[in-house]
């Protein structure tokens, strides 16, 4: 998926009612963001948005906060939630690796990771957004008892993964799946991401799996 940044650089995130601009201020806090009480969920590494935009289409009762480090990525993201009117999701220019400096305990019920660049030499495993490390980031501001789902096309990255999952004492694997699309009855209600469909449609199976916080 070829990116010509020069092709969008008239766009601005500060133009995009969801763009928080100094998402530290709202640690602990996001729930005056949405003014709701409501579960918070979030993808890290969102791209362009597909998958969590139609996320907070489906589920107005939830809210979202959609993650992306490349900012011109991100606006396009925000362009997509501006034409649609959407009130209920949030984009933050930043890097999973901070994250525990913008979200407090306790504060999100879900995370999405979504084909996450692979980083496929072993010695740059620690910048895999599954990498132990991370997950225990994740842990702290996770509630109890909420999951983490992953899909990759990436079988190397996916076997990394479940390891990762698997010697993290906490969280616990609850599914794995090596074909997600394979009945395409079921296929058509799972809600997709830009690289998914383009694997997807080149005849690549789609990996996922959901593990829960103990
Ligand atoms: C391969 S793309 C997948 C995009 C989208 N999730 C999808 O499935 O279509 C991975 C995205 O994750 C973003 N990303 C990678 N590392 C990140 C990090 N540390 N923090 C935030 N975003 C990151 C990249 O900029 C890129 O847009």
């Amino acid at each position: 998926m070829r990116f010509r940044r020069s092709h969008y650089s008239h766009l601005n995130l500060l133009d995009y009612d969801a763009y928080i601009d100094e998402p530290q201020d709202y640690k602990g806090k996001w729930n005056e963001v949405f003014s709701n009480n409501n579960d918070l969920e979030i993808e890290i590494g969102c791209g362009k948005g597909k998958f969590i935009i139609e996320h907070a289409l489906r589920n107005p009762n939830k809210n979202y906060i959609a993650i992306e480090k490349v900012d011109v990525i991100l606006a396009l993201c925000g362009e997509k939630i501006n034409e649609l009117g959407l009130k209920n999701i949030r984009i933050l220019n930043y890097d999973a690796n901070k994250l525990e400096e913008i979200f407090d305990e306790d504060e999100i019920s879900k995370i999405y990771l979504n084909f996450s660049d692979p980083w496929p030499k072993n010695k740059h495993q620690k910048r895999r957004l599954t990498h132990s490390k991370l997950l225990n980031v994740y842990y702290n501001f996770l509630k109890d008892a909420s999951y983490i789902e992953f899909k990759t096309d990436n079988r190397n990255l996916f076997e990394f993964s479940i390891n990762e999952f698997i010697i993290n004492e906490k969280y616990n694997l609850e599914s794995v799946n090596l074909d997600l699309h394979k009945d395409q009855e079921l296929s058509k209600d799972i809600i997709t991401t830009e690289y998914e469909d383009k694997f997807k449609n080149m005849g690549n199976e789609i990996y996922k799996l959901v593990s829960k916080k103990v």
